[in-house]
């Protein structure tokens, strides 16, 4: 039955549209619906514990970058990376699908905003390949597979690209990667090439990857990992002479059917988005920054001053769950909402959520809470992407968290079912309700 779930999904929609050339479209699914039976899915505690070790490491990011991790790296053989905690940056992240090699085969993949290279499990697994849905990449098996030479600008590119000092095997030949999340998940393997297509159509015929000898973490038992990036290393950035700079998503909600997809290339939507700028922002240039400016319950701003939104730079992120706000303006938000569900039951904090009802999303009216971002647009927020239902305890709890220092994080559940373009080439970021119909 699982497999069968699993085979709906992969063969499901036809992932090129035939009529637009140079678009890229990718379903897009929920690992919770993906990796059936439930058994294998994460558990809520799972999830919020491994959120705030993405926030953790999305922060030291910002606040380090340009200090480059230096880990030490024997010669022709693959670091090891202390393993704590067994929880990985997989779990809140969406997947889909990619084609690589000759002939190309299928593989499911994390999508990330937050990361660069892209990278999958692949034999002989050196050192370590965690248990993953469906076969493992055998480079034997590609007739098109090549290895990148240190000595190239791809390789010395990863330190930009991963953070991470890249190696180089004993006889001087081959480039290693090495992809660390801040948590107990990376994948440190060889930096390679090969044929990337999406159905019958090739792409790239030499997209630039890793091919990971060492990986350990959850990833939601998918294959690797897709980097979407602002970095041109990223699969944005190698398919971007293509298709245009350009990217637009919509993340389907786990409890309902409707389906999500990713877009690569420049949006060629009918509906009509509200634009805010990306914002260049030069502490790690690779990820997405926007201003947030107001947020507002039902017809009133939560009046905090201009001032505390500024202090903190604000991302926009694929793969973290929870929003993060600077404290007072999630104090101020966290009061309204409490105001205008006055006559909910409270229930107690529950881990980093500590604005919480007796009940679920549904059973709760509707504080109507807008996020305003700059030059106006607003995200206007449905139930779904306010509140987190807590199912085994019988609580929903407001989908936002302060504490994070100065950086914000627009996570997850406020992007759900909306359309979300990343306009990368002309710099503006839009979203429009009911992308994933
Ligand atoms: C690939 O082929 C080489 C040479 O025949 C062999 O040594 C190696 O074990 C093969 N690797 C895999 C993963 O099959
Ligand atoms: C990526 O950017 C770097 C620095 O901006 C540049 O040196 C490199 O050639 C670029 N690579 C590609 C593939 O465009
Ligand atoms: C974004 O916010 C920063 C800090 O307040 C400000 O300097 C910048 O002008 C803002 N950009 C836009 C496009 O609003």
């Amino acid at each position: 039955m699982a497999f069968l779930l699993l085979l709906f999904f992969l063969l499901g929609p036809s992932t090129v549209s035939s009529r637009s050339i140079d678009n890229i479209i990718l379903p897009l699914h929920h690992p919770q619906l993906v990796y059936s039976p439930p058994s294998l899915s994460f558990t809520v505690d799972d999830i919020i514990q491994s959120d705030e070790y993405r926030v953790k490491n999305l922060i030291s990011r910002i606040q380090y970058s340009g200090e480059v991790e230096q880990k030490k790296m024997s010669e022709g053989s693959f670091v090891k990376i202390p393993l704590d905690s067994g929880l990985s940056l997989g779990v809140g992240n969406f997947v889909t699908k990619i084609q690589l090699g000759t002939p190309a085969k299928e593989y499911i993949m994390v999508v990330d905003t937050g990361s660069t290279l892209t990278w999958l499990q692949c034999q002989p697994c050196l050192v370590s390949c965690y248990d993953q849905e469906g076969p493992l990449f055998n480079p034997n098996s590609s007739t098109t597979y090549s290895t990148v030479a240190c000595s190239s600008s791809d390789c010395s590119g990863l330190v930009k690209a991963t953070l991470n000092k890249p190696g180089c095997t004993k006889d001087g030949d081959v480039c290693i990667y090495v992809a660390s999340y801040g948590d107990s998940s990376f994948s440190v393997g060889y930096l390679v090439k090969d044929r990337l297509s999406f159905g019958k159509s090739t792409k790239l015929p030499d997209f630039t990857y890793g091919c990971g000898q060492n990986n350990v973490g959850l990833f939601g038992k998918a294959g690797g990992l897709i980097g979407l990036s602002k970095n041109n290393m990223s699969m944005l950035g190698q398919l971007s002479t293509k298709v245009g700079k350009a990217f637009t998503y919509c993340l389907p909600t786990f409890k309902s059917t409707s389906s999500g997809y990713l877009s690569i290339g420049s949006s060629k939507s009918t509906q009509s988005f509200s634009y805010t700028p990306l914002i260049q922002n030069s502490l790690d240039s690779s990820l997405y920054y926007v201003n947030l400016t107001d947020i507002t319950v039902g017809s009133d701003s939560i009046s905090v001053p201009a001032s505390a939104y500024a202090a903190a730079s604000t991302i926009i992120d694929s793969g973290t769950v929870i929003t993060r706000l600077p404290t007072s303006v999630y104090v101020a938000l966290s009061k309204a909402v409490s105001k205008s569900l006055s006559k909910h039951t409270k229930a107690p904090p529950y881990s980093i959520l500590d604005t919480c009802f007796k009940g679920t999303y549904r059973s709760l009216s509707d504080p109507k809470i807008g996020l305003v971002f700059a030059d106006g647009a607003k995200l206007k927020l449905a139930p779904i992407n306010m509140f987190y239902d807590i199912d085994y305890k019988g609580i929903t709890c407001l989908a936002f968290a302060g504490d994070s220092g100065d950086v914000a994080i627009i996570g997850n559940v406020q992007q759900l079912t909306f359309s979300f373009s990343y306009d990368v080439a002309n710099s503006r970021l839009g979203f429009a309700p009911g992308g994933c119909t």
